[in-house]
């Protein structure tokens, strides 16, 4: 059975992932700091199926260790992790950020996917294993006031690429890509609806005109394209 690692599942394009993980036969195992109680029934009633593993991404101190790790792995079968876990703040031009909320976006965004990552390699050792990256269209194109979600985007983009180099010569193989989602109807969009930015109409415009993607189907189109069973 393959078991699959997701952070931030308990809403937006994380619940969504966690969903159809589930649906598809998989062991799901949801990092994060807050659980849905469907999700926390669901770890009680089938633990063989799913796991929860609290973590606040902004303290690393808290983040699994790559024996936690290992401990949540099935039996058998292909080990994935996706990095999905974000934040957006803060939104504003360089010079007004908050200091704590301009390093807090690092650890969330970059430092600890680059810390899980490392615990992961090291835990998924012998085993097929694959990461995906859930990235941003902001890490390829400068968006006025979000500068440090947009640099985190982009370090973990690069950091990627790095692994993917790393990964090419490892046996058994292990798969690393970066994904843009599109945009999409979570908190994360209202968030932005909320903040101020020269490009701000644009985000209010495809909300009031309806044209933000549903996260369940935007989820089926990473999985269909990133975690198929061939
Ligand atoms: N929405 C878009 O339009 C859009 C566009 C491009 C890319 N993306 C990317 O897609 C991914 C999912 O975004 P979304 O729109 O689904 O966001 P969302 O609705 O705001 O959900 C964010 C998730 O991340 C978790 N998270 C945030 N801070 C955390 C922390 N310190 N520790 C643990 N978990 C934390 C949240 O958990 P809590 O409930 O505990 O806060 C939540 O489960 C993100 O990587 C985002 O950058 C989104």
């Amino acid at each position: 059975m393959r078991t699959v690692f997701i952070t931030g599942v308990s809403r937006g394009l994380g619940a969504a992932l966690f969903e159809q993980v589930i649906a598809g036969g998989n062991r799901v195992v949801g990092i994060g700091r807050t659980f849905t109680g469907a999700q926390d029934d669901l770890a009680l009633q089938e633990p063989a199926r799913v796991a929860l593993l609290t973590s606040n991404l902004g303290d690393t101190s808290t983040l699994p260790t790559a024996a936690e790790l290992r401990a949540a792995f099935a039996p058998e079968g292909e080990v994935v992790l996706i990095h999905n876990a974000g934040v957006v703040t803060p939104v504003g031009p360089v010079g007004s950020l908050p200091p704590e909320e301009l390093a807090a976006s690092i650890t969330v965004n970059l430092t600890s996917a680059m810390l899980l990552s490392n615990a992961f390699v090291a835990a998924a050792s012998g085993r097929p294993a694959r990461i995906l990256f859930v990235s941003s269209g902001a890490a390829g194109r400068p968006i006025a006031h979000w500068s440090a979600y947009s640099a985190a985007k982009r370090g973990g983009d690069w950091f990627a690429e790095v692994l993917a180099a790393e990964a090419e010569r490892r046996e058994p193989p292990m798969v690393v890509a970066s994904v843009n989602p599109g945009v999409m109807d979570t908190d994360m969009q209202a968030a932005l609806r909320d903040s101020e930015f020269p490009a701000r109409d644009r985000y209010v415009g495809l909300h009031e005109r309806g044209e933000l993607p549903d996260p369940a189907s935007v989820a089926e189109r990473i999985l269909r394209e990133h975690l198929t069973n061939e």
